[in-house]
Order: structure tokens, then C-alpha cells, then sequence
């Protein structure tokens, strides 16, 4: 039975006029230059696709013949291929039907042997999708240079808000073994060109960094390198004291960068070609240099230093927020907005989309478009902490793409920002919090794999679409009948805005239960930081409800670019998806849609309801064209999605009632 592991690699057999094509475009496999692993990894993944989709596995040869498949490098091209070479870049890769040397071939080209396996994997989509392989002409090119995941992967094999099982990497075992997930894992990576990976939790023990975790991270490193993926970890700010038996980590300390710059050599004399560093400082409790007296940019630029004559970067994380701050969503701002231009040329500063948490809804970070002297990286959050876990049906394409095309007010939208297009910066970045583990569909449920492959998908490419992109991931792992691909697809579509209706509607956020983050929890107003009390992010009262962000409460809008902060300072301009993230408004405040507020509110969250139901009738109706046991799967989660929903409509208004003294406006659904 399908149980999702092969994730949207599954090549099943195509029937009809794309098999017809695909045999007759993919009758061997011509390698043109000298061999590599990296090569080796190419053809073996075409062997395999081909195979499963036709039935027949090609032969490699030398010999370009028609129906070839020739995987050619700009040095190795055979004569009389011409193609834009240039603008195929380090990574990038041309897919062209041509006449080549009198014969009818298909050509995968690109600059380098990881080019070619990008664009193996492209091809290999393009075949799954059933596009039409006979007028094939495809070029794409990474516009974002470090593509990574980020593991919150405790060395106890606990992953911090995981909802998939058991870390991947199974620490005890390594180095010497090597799970052949590691080599699936780095397929799936590369079929979407992520090219780094930060194996441990930015919440780090400082033993990773000492040899025999080393040596862990190396096997892996090792696994992955002909695929393109390179090993990051996180590192603890107070390393030098935890494992160097100094006194202090200063980061102006000369003993204290001499011990960085020590372990730096070490680390590459393991790996030589360690990516570098993600850090989490004077974050949450992390240590960092603020406990010195010094700032962000201190401690960044020393990890700097020793990675530099390495060619390793930091990531360096802008997630910071203290109990004492007026408003927790203005800190990271003020901290990082006066370093700019303080920070060396290779440290990357990491935000996350918003300023809070990985809510369901939030407005991009002020960050972006902000720093133009500092290339800043976009963090996205793949594992959904705060969206209904694993259980919850929620495409977060849509979620991407509002962030990545967001106009920062500063010349650009966020996605130029981070491509580095806006400021010019040659280092860019973007980060995922992987969803993966060891459950056998990897990601804790068949659909939340589309929220790993939309974000690789976008990491290459930000301009790309959120709808797109769930067209390619529901062809090839569900179905390509265009019926059936496209009910999956609206679904998906329609999952994003459902979640935030029923959880947290009009700009409400953080309304999550204590610690899981799981159930509603509206009334918790106890915690011992108040900025974590969910009536800290609500302010909801017998006189209205919202944050107050505005000149007349935190001026947290204010951090915005003027054009864009103008309009969300006025209530009349903000928009309804907004609304309760800048302002607190009287309970009957006059919506665009006519209704009061109340019960505008009260709609939202109905809607939620009454879309998580549709999108459970429209999977039902698809089961003739799914295999049993993944439909059955989605179908149990999709009723307990639905329960959940309610659960969260119904004790979000009951509580706002208790507050408000409202009663249900008219035609409104009473609760179950
Ligand atoms: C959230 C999350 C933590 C995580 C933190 C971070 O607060 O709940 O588990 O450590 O983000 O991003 O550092």
C-alpha cells in the first residue's frame, strides 16, 4: 500500500499519449562529460524515473542517438550545441528539445554537474507532470544563493516542534552507519535545489561542536555532498566557556576568538566544506553577547572572522524579544535596524517572516527593506507550530507567497529583498524549520510534504506561485488527471485562509494554548512573562478588542516604511486581514463589509468552519481517483480538522462573549 515515503518522487507508470512521449523522448541516457558522483547521482535518479514511468530503464551510452536523453556541460557540450550558457549561472539548467548532430535528442545543459542534476530532476518533474515533452524549452536559475532547511533536531533525537516522529539523524549509529533515508532525504532536497542543511536545534547544545559530533556531522556531510547539500550547524554562544574552560565568551575577548577561530579549523579539517554557523542569541534565554555588554553585531562578526578565511557565513537570528519590551513585535527592529552596516560581508541576519511567531497570519517583518547595508535571509517556518501541527490540512504556499511579494514600502517587495536584487547583496539566503522525521511519509501527514516542496520550490525561485507550484506537487503525488489534480489543488488553496479564520481572524494572533501551541487558549492571562499570555497579543475587553500598534499605543507601525505605515496606522486603510494587529477598535467599529465588527469576527470564524467542511466533502469525492490507504488518511485527519475547527470557533466566541457581554449577532450559528 502507498504510505507517502517516496514523497513526489513516486514515478507510477504514465498511461496513453505521455507515455507514448516519454518513450519516445528518454531511450538512453548520453553523458558528455567526465564522471562525478554528482553525475552518477543524475543518471542514476533518470534510470529510476524513466523506469518507473515507462517501464523501462534506459541505458547510458556515449552515443547520441534520437530519443536521446544528453546531459551536457558548457565544457563538455558536443559540437553544434548552442545554448545561453551565461544565464544558465553555477547552478542553473536549460531543458531543450533540438536536432543535435542530425538526431531528435533531448538536452539537459548547464554550467556545472549540480546544473545537471537540478535539471535532471526538472526534466524528470516536467515528465511526471505530463508536460509536453516533444516542445520541451525550460531555463531556470536559482535566484536565491543559500537554499536551507533547518532542523530544530535536538542530539537526543527529540526535534522541537516536530509533529513527524523521531529526528532523521540517528546519532547513535553514526558515523559508521548510514540510514538510506539520508540519501532519500538528500534526493528530495535536491529535486526542489535546497543546497544547505542545519542539522541541530538553533536551541544547541554546545557538544555538537566537539569531534565525535563532528565526525557524525561529517558522515552526513558526505552523504549529501553529491547532491549539492551542504552541512551547517547551530552553534552555542557560550562554547568557549562550556567546552574551552574559559571564563568568559566576550566576543572582544582575544582569548575567546582565538578559541573560535581554533574550533573554526577544526570543523573544516572534518568537513572541508562546512557551510558555517546558525546562531540564536540573547533569544528566549539564549546566552550571546548582550551578556557582555555588546551587541549583535560583535558576536556575529566574531564567528565571522574565524569562518571567513574558510569561506563559511553566518546566519546570524533576529528572533529576539525580552519581557521588559513594550511590545514584543518592535524588538528585533530596534535591536537590528541601528546595526546596519556593522555587520561583516559574510554574516547573513535571519528574520522570520513576522515579527511575532509563525502566526497564521502576520504582516511581513519590518525588518525587510530595512537594513539596506545587511543582507537580511527570510525564515519560514515548514513545521506547523502553530497551524494545527501535523493533523491540520494547511497548504502553506499562499502563506510564502503573501510574505515574499509583500511591498516593503523600501523599493521592492520582500522576495527582492532577500534575492538581494533591492540592495544589490551577492550573499542571499533563505531558511525553512523542516517538517521531516521519521514518520514513514516523513512529514506527519501526506499533505504537509507540499509545505517542504512549496518551500524548496520558492527558495529557488520567489517569484514563482503558490498555485503553481501545488499543480506540480498534486500531479506527482497524487494524480495527473487534470480533474483530480485540480480539485487537490483548490483545496489546498482554500486551506491557508480556513486556518486563519478559525483560529485567529482580522489580525488576532497568539491566541494558541500555552507551550503545544496546539488548542485555543484566548483566556490565559497568567503565564510568567506576560508577552506570553494570549490576553497580552488580544487586549480583548467590554470596550473592544486588538493590539494597539498605532502612535497612540506601542508605534510599532511606525517601523514600516512611511507609505506602507500610513495606511495601516488609519483603521479606514488597513486592511480587514489586519485589522486587530494595529488597532483596537470599539466591538461594533463599522466594517467594510457592513457588519460590526462582532460580528464580522463571528463570521470569520464560521467561514473557517464551513470551509475546513467543504474541503472535507471534495476529498470524499476524490476517492476513486486516490489509493485507498493515503485517501483514508487524509480523510481521518480531515474529520478531525473539522472538529477542531469548531472547537477553536466556539471557544474563541464564547470567551469574547464572556468579556464583551455580546450576544451572538443575528443569524449567527449558535455553538455545539
Ligand atoms: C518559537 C518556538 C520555539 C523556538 C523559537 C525560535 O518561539 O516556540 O520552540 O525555539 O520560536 O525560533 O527560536
Amino acid at each position: 500500500a502507498e504510505d507517502g515515503y517516496e514523497l513526489w518522487l513516486r514515478y507510477r507508470p504514465l498511461q496513453g499519449p505521455a507515455l507514448v512521449q516519454l518513450q519516445a523522448g528518454a531511450k538512453s541516457i548520453v553523458r558528455t562529460g567526465a564522471d562525478s558522483p554528482t553525475l552518477q547521482a543524475a543518471v542514476a535518479e533518470l534510470k529510476r524515473g524513466v523506469a518507473g514511468l515507462t517501464g523501462r530503464e534506459p541505458a547510458l551510452t556515449s552515443r547520441i542517438a534520437p530519443g536521446a536523453l544528453v546531459l551536457a556541460t558548457a565544457a563538455s557540450a558536443p559540437a553544434g550545441l548552442a545554448l545561453p550558457w551565461a544565464e544558465l549561472g553555477a547552478e542553473g539548467y536549460a531543458l531543450r528539445r533540438l536536432k543535435l548532430q542530425g538526431a531528435d535528442v533531448t538536452v539537459i545543459a548547464a554550467n556545472s554537474d549540480i546544473g545537471l542534476l537540478y535539471g535532471s530532476y526538472a526534466w524528470l518533474r516536467a515528465a511526471q507532470t505530463g508536460a509536453d515533452l516533444a516542445s520541451l524549452d525550460q531555463r531556470s536559475a536559482p535566484k536565491v544563493k543559500l537554499r536551507m532547511l533547518n532542523h530544530w533536531d535536538n542530539l537526543d533525537r527529540h526535534v522541537e516542534r516536530g509533529y513527524s516522529g523521531a529526528s532523521i539523524w540517528d546519532w547513535w549509529k553514526l558515523p559508521e552507519i548510514l540510514d538510506a533515508r539520508y540519501t532519500d532525504y538528500a534526493r528530495a532536497n535536491a529535486s526542489l535545489g535546497i543546497n544547505g542543511t542545519v542539522l541541530n536545534n538553533v536551541n544547541s547544545k554546545a557538544d555538537s561542536l566537539t569531534g565525535p559530533w563532528l565526525a557524525k556531522a561529517a558522515a552526513l556531510a558526505g552523504v549529501f555532498r553529491p547532491y549539492g547539500i551542504k552541512v551547517y550547524l547551530s552553534a552555542r554562544f557560550s562554547a568557549p566557556v562550556e567546552l574551552g574552560g574559559l571564563k568568559k565568551s566576550d566576543p572582544l575577548d582575544p582569548a575567546v576568538r582565538a578559541w573560535w577561530r581554533a574550533k573554526a579549523d577544526e570543523i573544516y579539517k572534518t568537513i572541508p566544506d562546512f557551510g558555517g554557523f546558525l546562531v540564536k542569541a540573547n533569544s528566549e534565554g539564549q546566552p550571546g553577547p548582550q551578556d557582555y555588554g555588546r551587541n549583535h553585531a560583535d558576536g556575529a562578526n566574531m564567528l565571522a572572522e574565524a569562518l571567513a578565511p574558510h569561506g563559511g557565513v553566518v546566519l546570524w537570528r533576529a528572533f529576539v524579544y525580552a519581557p521588559e519590551a513594550k511590545d514584543r513585535a518592535a524588538q528585533a527592529f530596534d535591536e537590528f535596524q541601528p546595526l546596519d552596516g556593522k555587520f561583516a560581508p559574510n554574516v547573513i541576519v535571519q528574520v522570520k517572516n513576522g515579527a511575532i511567531d509563525f502566526q497564521p497570519r502576520e504582516p511581513f517583518h519590518p525588518l525587510f527593506g530595512a537594513t539596506p547595508k545587511t543582507p537580511l535571509a527570510l525564515e519560514l517556518q515548514i513545521t506547523k507550530e502553530y497551524l494545527g501541527f501535523a493533523t491540520h490540512l494547511v497548504y502553506m504556499g499562499p502563506l510564502f507567497e503573501e510574505v515574499l511579494k509583500a511591498d516593503t514600502g523600501r523599493g521592492g517587495t520582500v522576495a527582492r529583498v532577500v534575492d538581494g536584487s533591492l540592495a544589490r547583496h551577492p550573499l542571499t539566503a533563505v531558511a525553512g524549520v523542516a517538517n521531516i522525521g521519521t514518520d514513514r511519509n516523513w512529514s506527519g501527514s501526506q499533505f504537509d510534504q507540499a509545505n517542504w516542496y512549496a518551500y524548496g520550490r520558492m527558495a529557488w525561485d520567489p517569484d514563482l506561485t503558490a498555485a503553481a507550484i501545488a499543480r506540480d506537487w498534486a500531479a506527482q503525488t497524487f494524480s495527473t488527471r487534470p480533474a483530480a489534480r485540480d480539485a487537490i489543488v483548490d483545496l489546498m488553496l482554500a486551506s491557508r485562509e480556513a486556518v486563519v479564520d478559525y483560529m485567529t481572524p482580522l489580525g488576532l494572533h497568539h491566541l494558541m494554548g500555552t507551550g503545544h501551541h496546539y488548542g485555543p487558549a484566548p483566556w490565559v492571562d497568567n503565564l510568567e512573562r506576560a508577552d506570553w499570555n494570549p490576553t497580552y497579543f488580544h487586549r480583548a475587553a467590554k470596550d473592544g478588542i486588538g493590539f494597539d500598534r498605532t502612535a497612540k499605543g506601542s508605534n510599532a507601525v511606525a517601523q514600516y516604511a512611511p507609505s506602507v505605515a500610513r495606511l495601516w496606522a488609519d483603521p479606514r486603510s488597513t486592511p480587514p486581514e489586519l485589522l486587530l494587529w494595529f488597532h483596537r477598535l470599539p466591538w461594533d467599529h463599522a466594517m467594510p463589509s457592513g457588519r460590526t465588527l462582532w460580528a464580522e469576527l463571528v463570521a470569520r470564524y464560521d467561514r473557517g468552519v464551513a470551509t475546513v467542511a467543504d474541503m472535507r466533502r471534495r476529498w470524499a469525492a476524490l476517492g476513486p481517483h486516490i489509493d485507498a490507504g493515503r485517501h483514508a488518511e487524509v480523510s481521518a485527519y480531515l474529520a478531525q480538522q473539522e472538529r477542531e475547527a469548531r472547537w477553536w470557533r466556539d471557544a474563541c466566541i464564547a470567551y469574547f462573549q464572556s468579556v464583551s457581554g455580546l450576544s451572538l449577532p443575528a443569524g449567527a450559528r449558535p455553538p455545539e
